[in-house]
């Protein structure tokens, strides 16, 4: 579908996009990037990063969201390099499927330090190197955050937290800041469906409660994320916004069960 923003809507923004280096995060720098905004990635892996990077003319960042100094580090650079940040997205997360009894302490503690630590420390490290007003602030956060999901008690309550966080902040930074948050639901050729969904039969059963009846696609989320950083969207702050196909609205594939009995 061809897209509805303007090739040169970014031209002289900058952009920082932590967790850049794959899947919806890379989507969303790529597309920044492809509508003129100078951004920088970051990543725990240098030579990942670096490729990134090099892939859509970013700058490669290394450190880890877990680690508040080497994650405002990371941040300054942007800033000396590239300039006040016009844009941040908090992207980085882990995700494993286990029960709580199948997860120790340090286990629960991993996800939550990636998910919703490492948001904090983005969002904390950042205020001082944006370019005020007007910046744009979006946590990827997930279903999970609102819908309880065996086996993702971490996810679940990281992503809670993260919800709650956007809202918070919406709140301290606004006017000079806006505060969001994009809920994606399975997205087509991202780590989070390959461990999340990892065999056909689990991937059927996902995608029977879809209502858009398709998986989703990183562009879309790329898309979502622009219309959130653009002018179009001066007016949202505070809010999370799913970009699933309905998958949080309810399970559709009640549709197919009701059949008939109508
Ligand atoms: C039970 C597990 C486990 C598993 C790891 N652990 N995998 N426990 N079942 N499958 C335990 C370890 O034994 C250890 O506990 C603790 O978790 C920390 O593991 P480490 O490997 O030491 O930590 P670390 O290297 O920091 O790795 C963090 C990680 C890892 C989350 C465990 O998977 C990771 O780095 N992931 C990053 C990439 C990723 O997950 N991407 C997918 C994102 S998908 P002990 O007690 O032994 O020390 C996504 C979208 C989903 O987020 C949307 C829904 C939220």
């Amino acid at each position: 579908m061809p897209s509805p923003f303007r090739p040169d809507l970014f031209a002289g923004k900058v952009a920082f996009v932590a967790g850049g280096t794959s899947g919806i995060n890379l989507g969303i720098a790529a597309r920044f990037a492809e509508l003129g905004a100078k951004v920088a990635i970051l990543g725990r892996n240098p030579e990942k990063a670096q490729a990134a990077a090099d892939g859509i003319g970013a700058l490669a960042l290394t450190a880890d969201v877990r680690d508040f100094a080497a994650t405002r580090a990371a941040m300054e650079r942007v800033r000396n390099e590239l300039g006040p940040m016009d844009f941040v997205v908090s992207g980085a997360a882990g995700n494993f499927l286990a029960p709580v009894l199948g997860m120790s302490a340090n286990a629960f503690k991993a996800v939550v330090d990636i998910d919703l630590i490492g948001t904090f420390n983005v969002f904390r490290g950042c205020h001082d190197l944006l370019n005020l007003p007007g910046a744009s602030l979006i946590a990827i956060t997930a279903g999970q955050a609102v819908n309880a999901m065996a086996l993702q008690a971490h996810a679940c309550a990281a992503k809670a937290g993260i919800n709650q966080l956007v809202r918070v902040l919406a709140l301290e930074w606004g006017p000079e800041v806006r505060v969001n948050g994009i809920s994606p639901g399975p997205i087509a050729g991202t780590e989070g469906m390959a461990r999340l969904a990892p065999d056909a039969s689990t991937q059927d059963k996902h995608f029977a409660r879809i209502a858009a009846k398709r998986w989703g696609e990183i562009g879309e989320i790329a898309e979502a994320a622009v219309w959130l950083c653009s002018d179009a969207a001066a007016y949202v702050t505070g809010t999370i916004i799913d970009v699933d196909g309905g998958s949080q609205v309810g399970d559709a594939s009640r549709v197919d069960l009701m059949k008939g009995l109508a």
